[in-house]
């Protein structure tokens, strides 16, 4: 194997960060200071939301998203299997039961039709997931959660800069939606999350949720409800400030190293690339995915790339396949077929910012020829 080795995903970081970190250090004010509203703040006024609460998270999101729309124990929540586990952990948190729906072959999201057909009377809320940072149709998913009187919490954590079918900003609408700073990102705090939301309830009841069930009125140590320790650190909200100041140049990054991969591919044989951008939406461009052409050994590919120095990653396996979810919940091959045709040919290249035409290029030309079958 080759030992310089082009990685999968690059964090952009400098001196605006280390000096915003090292700040907070001599403040001595760690954990709930001023740090903490300002990124709110300045979140909320990216995405177009009225009210932003920071979280420890993007799962620490999803967990008290889906609180604040009234899930609870026996419920169902429909979302997609095509996603990073973490989006149906965070109804089984809750003693509710994620019920799968098949997604949408071209835009990958979750089908509203099969989300229509998946609600029962015990439905409580939709989950859609911006997989790949491509989001869902939400037209047709408020008609679903309309008619059957269902809460939405949007999973956005991939999603960061991407704008639905109407123009308007992911995370600007009236119900929760999740974003998630993990390193690969488009954002990065190292870990958090953010939700926002236009109800000034939801978001209330979120920031007592992710401080110990504490209200903001109360002394100290009373809290009147159950909460958790899910608050996101002054010092990780800090570096969340310092790479706001280098989001639209970072988004913009991501944007390029995507268009160039679109033509360095172009033409390869049965390998199927990112949906377009339709009209008015924006994908918020977080990995790049292709899929494999049918018959080919994805596992055998990514062993192949990685001799020829290039990191990939089969991404994302299907949700109710994982032995967890196939034990608890019953699951088994064959229920959501169009997820499971993608997630066994989804594979994840290198993408970051700051990529260079020269390296994506090389990039493409080693997978053109790992599929083409020649010698490592
Ligand atoms: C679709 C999706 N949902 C949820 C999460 C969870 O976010 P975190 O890792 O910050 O808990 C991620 C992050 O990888 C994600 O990609």
């Amino acid at each position: 194997m080759s030992s310089e080795q082009i990685p999968l995903a690059k964090p952009v970081l400098g001196e605006e960060e280390e000096r915003a970190v090292v700040e907070v250090l001599r403040s001595g004010r760690l954990s709930l200071g001023p740090k903490l509203g300002e990124f709110e703040r300045r979140f909320a006024e990216l995405t177009g939301a009225r009210h932003a609460s920071a979280v420890s998270s993007g799962t620490a999101g999803l967990h008290l998203g889906l609180r604040a729309v009234g899930v609870q124990d026996g419920d169902e929540v429909v979302t997609s299997p095509f996603s990073f586990v973490a989006s149906a952990n965070a109804v089984v948190f809750e003693r509710a039961r994620p019920v799968f729906a098949d997604i949408d072959p071209v835009t990958l999201d979750l089908d509203p039709q099969a989300a229509a057909a998946a609600v029962t009377e015990r439905t409580r809320a939709l989950l859609p997931v911006h997989i790949f940072g491509y989001p869902p149709d939400m037209e047709a998913l408020d008609a679903v959660a309309e008619r059957h009187g269902l809460g939405i919490v949007e999973d956005a954590c991939e999603a960061l800069g991407a704008r639905y079918a109407d123009g308007s900003d992911v995370g600007s609408r009236e119900n929760p939606a999740v974003f998630a700073f993990y390193a690969n990102k488009q954002l990065t705090t190292g870990e958090g999350g953010m939700v926002t939301t236009g109800s000034a309830e939801v978001k209330e009841r979120i920031d007592s949720e992710r401080n110990q069930g504490r209200a903001p009125d109360m002394d100290w140590l009373d809290h009147d409800r159950l909460g958790f320790n899910y608050r996101l650190s002054d010092i990780a909200c800090a570096l969340g400030i310092a790479q706001l100041g280098r989001l639209a140049e970072m988004l913009d990054g991501r944007r390029r190293v995507a268009a160039l991969y679109r033509d360095a591919l172009a033409g390869v044989d049965g390998l199927a690339l990112p949906c377009e951008e339709r009209g008015q939406l924006r994908r918020g461009w977080f990995v790049f995915v292709a899929q494999l052409p049918p018959g080919c050994d994805r596992d055998e590919t990514v062993r192949a790339l990685a001799a020829r120095g290039v990191q990939s990653k089969p991404y994302l396996p299907a949700i109710h396949l994982m032995s967890f979810y196939r034990e608890r919940f019953g699951h088994r091959e064959g229920e959501f077929p169009v997820c499971e045709d993608v997630a066994a040919r989804s594979i994840a290249l290198p993408f970051f910012p700051e990529m260079s035409e020269g390296l994506i290029e090389r990039v493409a030309s080693e997978l053109r020829a790992v599929l083409a079958g020649a010698p490592a």
